[in-house]
């Protein structure tokens, strides 16, 4: 197996909704080892850390070329290489340098480029898949925006987009009196997550084909943006006799 390298990397600052808001998430390593830890992930996702993970999963291509926006906290990284096999490509970008020093630390083996690199900027090349796995409550509306773009810029034809993340629960999901307040103190953007559909915040929304998924009464939602092939590279199709 090939070993991990950190390629590409760019200069970048740290948001300020980094250091200001989540401190103890990405920039204490006795919190970020207590977060990897699955159980915990599972306790905290009310036991839809699998289903979700597994569902995913099932959107992307074994021996596709996949960019995932963002590091994450429990096995995510290391299931999504496993499905991506050692004939594909994956490669994880992160704003933080500590957190892909994390990652690099935790996955051996793993074919996987990790690069330090700033989401709210453009991507440098095309993906069959773009995963952005639970990183929009956490950005302010002006960033998501552009992370979103960004994200949508770089799906080639054909390929597809896919956002999980937390979804405005239903109204007879009695856990939404516990999330809104604890949102409101440690994850603000949140509940501008609930309010906005990830589509709405794309500037070329009919360049693609649209799928939306919840789970756990309305908490959390997988998005799925198809980019749609244009007409012109579409393969010639013979006339019908008919
Ligand atoms: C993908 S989310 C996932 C965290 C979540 N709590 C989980 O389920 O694991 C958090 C990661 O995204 C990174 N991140 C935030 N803003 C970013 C940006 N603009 N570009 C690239 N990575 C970013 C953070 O540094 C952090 O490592």
């Amino acid at each position: 197996m090939k070993a991990i390298v950190i390629k590409n990397s760019k200069i970048t600052q740290e948001p300020a909704y980094i250091t200001e808001l989540y401190p103890l998430l990405y920039k204490n390593k006795k919190w970020a080892r207590f977060f990897d830890d699955n159980r915990v992930q599972a306790v905290l996702t009310f036991g839809f850390y699998r289903k979700i993970l597994e569902d995913m999963l099932e959107d992307i291509g074994t021996n596709s070329s996949v960019l995932q926006v963002g590091c994450t906290f429990g096995n995510q990284i290391e299931k999504t290489a496993e499905k991506i096999g050692k004939y594909g490509e994956y490669t994880v970008i992160d704003v933080v340098k500590s957190e892909i020093e994390r990652v690099k630390s935790k996955v051996h083996g793993q074919k996987i480029n990790l690069e330090i690199q700033d989401a709210r900027k453009p991507l440098s090349r095309k993906y069959d898949t773009v995963l952005c796995y639970m990183l929009l409550h956490e950005l302010p509306i002006a960033s998501r925006e552009k992370v979103i773009n960004n994200v949508l810029d770089s799906v080639r034809d054909g390929g597809r987009a896919i956002f999980v993340d937390y979804n405005q629960p239903t109204d007879w999901n009695l856990l939404r009196f516990i999330l809104k307040p604890f949102n409101r103190l440690f994850f603000p953007f949140t509940e501008s997550l609930w309010k906005t559909p990830i589509k709405n915040y794309a500037k070329k929304s009919t360049h693609f084909a649209w799928y939306k998924k919840t789970y756990g009464s309305g908490m959390y939602q997988k998005v799925v943006a198809v980019r749609r092939t244009p007409d012109e590279k579409k393969p010639a199709v013979k006339q019908s006799f008919y």
